[in-house]
């Protein structure tokens, strides 16, 4: 018999067991799930339908023609999570690094072509070392065939990311390039050029984990949406991912079976501080408004002065965007208006309707976030929610201030519904700053200055610093009691729920970058 096919037989039996004892312990030492284990433990029990599995890959250089492995690195397929059609690919470490070569690249792209013209989600599960190097352009030309693919599927199917090992040089961009990206804490780690290189180029001493690891995408960088304690927690968490998101851009949230009972939460009422420079804590707003337990938050640990996540209220998916008071007062700067504008994207894309919980004292100043952009970052925030047309429903708890009153889902950039707590404060700036500048004359000429000032920002505080203004003009449509704002909130989506917009004719706009 053929020597090659001889080597193809016995790799046929290996892959069935899962890729050959060897590779299965070496994976297994490092912390790592093999790939096929990771599909088991992802998808509904016996549902995973594999395709490819015969395919080797096609370089006859550097001795590659002694070393074939069937399936290429990548197992790839389709099964169901909950019930619902998933694409999948889960890269192989064991063979040459899970790295990309042309052949493992057209089966990935087989299965997004699959998975776009049946409106589906693909997720994959990354443990690469980029470019398959014996392979040269084809490797690079697949890489380039993947990210085609994903930006043609952007907004039509969802796309996730999970980073469950190494995943170096163009290994990162299609990741990029996806919806959300999770990462598994101490196994994983994402970047351009290692630490080798970056010692080379720049001369810095930098470790895999500080320059790529899970706790620096998360905290630092942002790049990575998610992160996991381990495998299995990262399998999970996708899971409860896309248990909140439609199949594709053409269908209706998910929702789950409810019935409506007393939707009033006492609790609610007493997170506001009495005094409006005090901060508390956004989430506890948002457990005291959706259903139990069902706040997933995203980005979690980077640019915390914005809580983004998804919910469900009344059984229905929503996705949440909230000021947090707990971090720099919730001010906007660079980082938050980024991670927001994102999510609002996602949330439009996919018909998940929005929920934002207003309390803003305005943009940071300064130096450090005029020169890196804070003008043409705050803008994408002020962008995505001008062109969202999900339903689109604001609660200002606290201030709206300035140009941050505008940009935080206003009634003029085109939300359907917004509600004000009584303790809101709608004007351009906090009443000291305010006085400070229109009543500088008289204050300074006053005999006790401090008691002038005081007076001015009392006589402010009274005038604007409340919601009744707006709600005069219709920019507030009600003042509502906090404990009332659930059954409030429930209803207005439910109102929303046909909401139809017509968008004017146009290739596509263009977002400030
Ligand atoms: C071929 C590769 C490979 C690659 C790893 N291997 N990366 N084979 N092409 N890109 C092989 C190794 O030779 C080794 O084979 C096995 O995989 C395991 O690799 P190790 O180095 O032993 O593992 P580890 O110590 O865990 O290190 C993992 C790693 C490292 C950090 C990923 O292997 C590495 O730095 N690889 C190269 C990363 C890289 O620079 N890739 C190219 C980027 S360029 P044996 O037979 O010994 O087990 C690129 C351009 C795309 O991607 C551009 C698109 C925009």
């Amino acid at each position: 018999m053929d020597k090659k096919l001889e080597l193809l037989e016995q790799k046929i039996a290996e892959a069935k067991l899962g890729g050959g004892e060897n590779r299965i312990a070496s994976q297994h030492k490092k912390g790592k799930l093999t790939a096929r284990e990771r599909l088991h433990f992802l998808l509904d029990e016996g549902s995973f339908e594999e395709i490819g599995m015969l395919v080797t890959h096609r370089c006859d250089d550097f001795g590659m023609q002694e070393q074939i492995f069937l399936g290429d690195g990548v197992v790839t397929g389709y099964g169901t999570i909950h019930g619902r059609l998933v694409y999948v690919f889960a890269q192989d470490f064991t063979v040459f690094g899970g790295s990309l070569s042309e052949t493992h690249a057209e089966k990935i792209c087989k299965i997004m072509d699959l998975a776009m013209k049946n409106g589906a989600p693909v997720i994959g599960l990354n443990d690469s070392g980029g470019a398959r190097i014996q392979e040269g352009v084809n490797s690079l030309g697949g890489y380039a065939d993947i990210f085609y693919r994903n930006v043609r599927s952007s907004g039509v199917i969802p796309q996730i990311s999970a980073i469950m090992g190494p995943c170096a040089g163009g290994a990162v961009y299609s990741p990029a390039m996806t919806d959300f990206t999770i990462m598994v804490e101490h196994t994983s780690y994402m970047f351009v050029t290692g630490p080798n290189v970056v010692k080379t180029v720049t001369n810095e001493e930098v470790t895999s984990e500080e320059l790529g690891g899970a706790h620096t995408h998360a905290t630092k960088s942002g790049v990575t949406h998610l992160t996991a304690v381990n495998g299995l927690d990262c399998l999970e968490k996708i899971k409860r991912l896309l248990s909140y998101v439609p199949q594709n851009c053409e269908e209706k949230t998910p929702r789950l079976p409810f019935e409506l009972g007393d939707e009033l939460r006492p609790q609610l009422t007493d997170i506001i501080p009495e005094n409006a420079n005090q901060p508390y804590d956004m989430r506890e707003v948002i457990g005291g408004i959706v259903d139990e337990d069902s706040f997933f938050e995203i980005h979690e640990e980077w640019a915390e002065n914005i809580v983004v996540g998804f919910a469900r209220l009344a059984g229905r998916s929503i996705g949440i965007v909230g000021n947090q008071p707990v971090s720099m007062a919730g001010v906007l700067d660079v980082n938050s208006s980024r991670k927001g504008a994102r999510f609002v994207r996602f949330c439009d894309c996919f018909n998940i309707p929005l929920l934002v919980l207003e309390d803003v004292p305005g943009f940071l100043p300064g130096t450090d976030q005029e020169w890196n952009g804070i003008i043409v970052n705050g803008a994408k925030l002020l962008y995505a929610f001008c062109e969202a047309t999900v339903p689109r429903v604001t609660v200002i708890t606290r201030k709206a201030y300035g140009g941050a009153y505008d940009v935080m889902n206003s009634k003029h950039i085109g939300a359907d519904m917004n509600f004000a707590w009584p303790s809101a404060e709608i004007a351009v700036m906090g009443a000291k700053g305010a006085s400070e500048i229109i009543f500088k004359k008289e204050i300074e000429s006053a005999d006790d200055p401090a008691a002038m000032l005081a007076e001015k920002e009392r006589e402010y505080q009274e005038t604007f610093a409340n919601p009744y203004r707006a709600a005069q003009r219709g920019f507030i449509d009600e003042v509502i009691d906090p404990k009332d704002t659930r059954r409030k909130l429930i209803k207005a989506f439910a109102m929303l729920e046909n909401k139809v917009v017509e968008r004017p004719k146009r290739k596509h706009g263009n977002i400030p970058l």
